[in-house]
């Protein structure tokens, strides 16, 4: 998947900010448009729109962590939909998904199918069973 985004900078940050500020509920178009342009929403972003929305930086963070959409480093063009359904937490999702906080990107999904070798993920479409942090870590190309 070829991506054109923008490197992160405060100032292409402020732009889009300004742009969007006069929206009624502002914050989630302010968040869409940086992602859309960063591929992502950079931890450094949150205390500017904080800021300029007169918000906690508490509040922004989150409203970007309750939305799955929300990515703080960008995808590089893969797709993880890892498993957090009851199967793989038992089989030590949570630990792993511990390990590789900040480093991978990912969305949850809730059960593969593939509960007896969790913990599961789809990577690009593909499934892969038996997941260590290490692993993770390899196939995301982080
Ligand atoms: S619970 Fe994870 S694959 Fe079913």
């Amino acid at each position: 998947m070829a991506h054109n985004f923008e490197t992160w900078s405060p100032e292409r940050t402020v732009e889009i900010i300004t742009a969007l500020a006069d929206l009624e509920g502002p914050l989630l178009p302010i968040l869409h448009e940086i992602q859309e342009t960063f591929g992502c929403v950079p931890p450094a972003a949150v205390p500017i729109i904080a800021g300029a929305l007169n918000l906690s930086r508490a509040e922004v963070h989150g409203v970007v962590s309750f939305y799955h959409d929300f990515r703080e480093t960008p995808a590089e063009g893969r797709s993880i939909k890892l498993c957090r359904a009851e199967a793989c937490q038992a089989r030590g999702v949570e630990t792993l998904v511990k390990a590789v906080d900040g480093k991978v990107a990912f969305e949850p999904v809730y059960c593969l199918g593939l509960c007896a070798s969790g913990p599961s993920a789809l990577i690009d479409g593909r499934p892969v069973a038996r997941l260590t942090a290490e692993r993770l870590i390899a196939l995301a190309g982080a």
